[in-house]
């Protein structure tokens, strides 16, 4: 069959992680790549007890449909917990469980986006996000970021220009890829900016619970007084991401479209997964588990960056204050890509920084690395190779 793929669909990209990630089945590589959490912050002990529980008691309630904005009772606990320690969801807003927050992205842009409508997105980004927003036929346009967040007088002309953009799209606390966590100034003008404009800002906050250093700051969603602000976020850093649930606070008239997006594509959240969550929240000491999470990147994290100080000087990176990543920077004289490449070769997995540029073709000394997934020993043996590769490559 000769298949004749949409305008839509034609000339989009796999991820560049998902394919590194294909090589995973070497069991020799060292993955820097990817972005899971660690394997021993999951809950399966909870897990495996709460739904043994809840197949016993109530195997209709775990097995059946269910509605769309999600299982009242997983609702009402995440709205909760959204809500512990920031005033996250406001009067006018509503509370949808999805699953995973990568639906979020594509939602929102299902509802807010007609094809060649323009997207402002922080650059370099997540690159799961381009894609989503991409699939609409969208256009990117990238606002450069300093230490302490986006640029706020690039943003403010994106925002002024026409055609304006449909939203703006940023990850305030500890980006991927860079680390970097926007200031309070900056998330207090970012909303002034949206509000100024009439640009809705579509905040992605999957890392914000993984804090391992600093003070916490409270989200863009929070200021929110007119229902600029779509906050998103997820489980999958907190409990696990092969249950796929995730949530989105947005005002009540933008709900209404999402949940018909939902309906058209999933119809609801894996119930078991909502019901999983709800029993979690309410039943495990989760703020004792989020400390135990914060405990094991922060130990992964210093480790790799004293790794970093001691074995390659040349590179300079990002120490972020939570999160999953540090964003490296190469010498002049180190081409990334074969950097990349060369690291690849010796085993050693870490992601061309160019992939989260709205622009791949852009120059880029930059690359990211994980330090969740691997373990201390990886994490090790991962810098040697870095090493080697450096020397390899300043000698030549
Ligand atoms: C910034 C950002 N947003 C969203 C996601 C999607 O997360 P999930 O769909 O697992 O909730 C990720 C995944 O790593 C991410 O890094």
């Amino acid at each position: 069959m000769d298949f004749q793929i949409s305008n839509r669909m034609r000339g989009m990209k796999p991820s560049v992680i998902r394919e590194i990630l294909k090589q995973m089945s070497d069991p020799e590589l060292i993955s820097f790549a990817g972005g899971n959490p660690a394997a021993d912050s999951f809950p399966a002990k909870e897990i495996a007890q709460f739904s043994a529980e809840m197949l016993e008691q109530d195997p209709v309630g775990v097995l059946q449909y269910s509605v769309t904005e999600g299982v009242p009772a997983a609702r009402e606990a995440v709205r909760k917990f959204a809500n512990r320690h920031y005033s996250v969801v406001k009067a006018n807003d509503d509370l949808i469980l999805v699953s995973g927050s990568q639906q979020i992205l594509d939602f929102v842009t299902k509802c807010l986006c007609n094809e060649g409508d323009v997207v402002a997105v922080e650059n370099p980004a997540f690159l799961g996000a381009f894609l989503s927003f991409r699939c609409y036929g969208t256009k990117l346009v990238g606002v450069s970021m300093e230490e302490d967040g986006v640029n706020l007088e690039e943003l403010e002309k994106v925002f002024a220009a026409e055609p304006k953009p449909r939203f703006f799209y940023c990850i305030p606390n500890f980006q991927n890829p860079t680390g970097r966590t926007m200031s309070e100034a900056k998330r207090k003008a970012v909303y002034a900016l949206s509000v100024k404009y009439g640009v809705p800002v579509l905040e992605d906050d999957p890392y914000g619970e993984l804090r391992i250093a600093g003070q916490a700051i409270a989200p863009i969603k929070s200021l929110d007084e007119t229902g600029n602000v779509i906050y998103a976020a997820s489980f999958s850093k907190i409990m696990c991401p092969g249950m796929r649930l995730a949530y989105c606070v947005c005002d009540k008239t933008l709900m209404k479209s999402l949940v018909i997006a939902k309906q058209g594509s999933d119809v609801h959240t894996n119930v078991w997964s909502q019901r999983i969550c709800a029993e979690l929240l309410t039943r495990m000491d989760m703020e004792a588990h989020i400390q135990e999470i914060r405990g094991i990147y922060r130990e992964k994290a210093q480790w790799m960056m004293q790794l970093l100080d001691e074995k390659c000087p040349e590179i300079r990176y990002i120490r972020p204050e939570g999160g999953m990543f540090l964003w490296g920077t190469l010498p002049e004289n180190v081409q990334m890509q074969d950097f990349v490449k060369r690291c690849l070769d010796k085993k050693l997995a870490v992601v061309p920084g160019n992939a989260f540029l709205v622009d791949e073709n852009q120059p880029c000394q930059n690359f990211r690395m994980n330090f969740s997934t691997p373990t201390k020993q990886q994490i090790k043996m991962g810098v040697e190779i870095m090493a080697a590769v450096l020397r390899e490559m300043q000698l030549q």
